[in-house]
């Protein structure tokens, strides 16, 4: 790895007390550039602006797909990574089906490491604080002809972070645009699957929502995901999650919920979770929770539910009775080296 280390650190101006998620960058980044059917050498480099040319790929066609993880620092400051192993087998199955050639190990799990490592001083400590890191892949072959790029980037930038939209939100439950399709690239994350899910969440804003429940794209009957995160239901005691498919995403935070989940001896089912099952449930009091997981903001809880021009409220559960509290609980405390760790997940 060529590493070339800032002159110009911006830390002393980063104030871990106040600032928003997504806009302020550690100071450095990971690029690896490729081209004549290779990767080259992996650079750590000053985090900044890359050349770039309107007539990049990237931009017109869309070959560009990204990860989301996060590094935490306990409070004697050892840092870890979580579950970093399954970004980088996602990252490579995104990059698959959007025909872009896959990263290696090495490449990601060494940048990753050398990245945190490099600016570990800018990993806020304390409740819900973490290091949201991003890598990325993009083509950037200057060249208009709608083919495969031969020319793409491989980058990790990293942003600090603490729970954002934590505060409980209602959502509307689509019935007529939808997140992903059949045969398409809901699995993966394309950022594509982003740029097409803002227009339907602008008008939901305008009737009064946060967030949108995606459904099936050919009958609107089935929960697939909820805003950009994986969904969960509770019906009495029971926890219901739809099964991944090619149109819903294989969430690295939906999959340790499972887990952790089981571990506790709550029944989770993942299995189809049709809209009718949850509107006759609210409306005859068994429903008790319907949250999203992901990794940026862990758990969103949703306190409204509104669906064709009806607003369905949902009960408001404590800390002690909501399965989403416990279970966020249980995998922030995980993350951060406050609970044993008997999966391995910490890196
Ligand atoms: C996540 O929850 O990790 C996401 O995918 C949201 C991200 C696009 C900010």
């Amino acid at each position: 790895m060529i590493i070339q280390k800032t002159e110009n650190s911006r830390l002393s101006d980063f104030d871990p007390d106040n600032f928003s998620f997504g806009n302020t960058f550690i100071d450095h980044m990971v690029i690896c550039e490729y081209e004549n059917g290779k990767w080259g050498d992996v650079k750590l480099v000053p985090y900044g602006p890359i050349p770039f040319t309107p007539a990049m790929m990237g931009v017109n066609y869309g070959q560009a797909c990204f990860e989301g993880m996060k590094a935490y620092k306990d409070k004697d400051g050892q840092v870890f990574l979580f579950r970093p192993e399954k970004n980088f087998e996602r990252i490579n199955k995104s990059a698959k089906r959007l025909a872009m050639p896959e990263v290696t190990e090495e490449m990601f799990l060494d940048g990753l490491k050398a990245l945190v490592d490099i600016d570990r001083n800018w990993i806020p400590q304390g409740e819900g604080m973490s290091l949201y890191i991003r890598p990325l892949i993009f083509a950037t072959e200057e060249a208009l002809k709608a083919r495969v790029a031969n020319k793409y980037m491989f980058a990790i930038v990293a942003t600090p972070a603490k729970s954002y939209y934590s505060e409980p939100v209602s959502v509307k439950i689509s019935d007529h645009y939808s997140r992903a399709a059949s045969g398409g690239v809901g699995s993966a994350k394309a950022a594509g699957n982003y740029a097409a899910s803002f227009y339907p969440t602008q008008l939901a804003i305008e009737e009064g929502y946060e967030q949108i429940i995606w459904t099936d794209d050919s009958t609107h009957e089935y929960f697939e995901e909820s805003g950009t995160m994986n969904v969960f239901v509770r019906i009495n005691d029971t926890i219901y999650t739809p099964p991944t498919s090619e149109k819903i995403l294989d969430g690295v935070t939906r999959d340790s919920f499972i887990q952790l989940a089981k571990k506790r001896g709550i029944e989770i089912k993942i299995e189809p979770v049709a809209v009718k099952t949850v509107i006759e449930a609210q409306k005859n009091g068994t429903l008790k929770e319907v949250w999203g997981v992901g990794t940026a903001v862990v758990t969103t809880i949703f306190q409204a539910l509104g669906y064709q021009g009806e607003k369905l409220e949902l009960p408001k559960l404590s800390d002690e009775e909501s399965f989403a509290a416990i279970l966020k609980k249980d995998l922030t405390d995980l993350q951060n080296n406050l609970s044993e760790d008997p999966f391995g997940w910490r890196v």
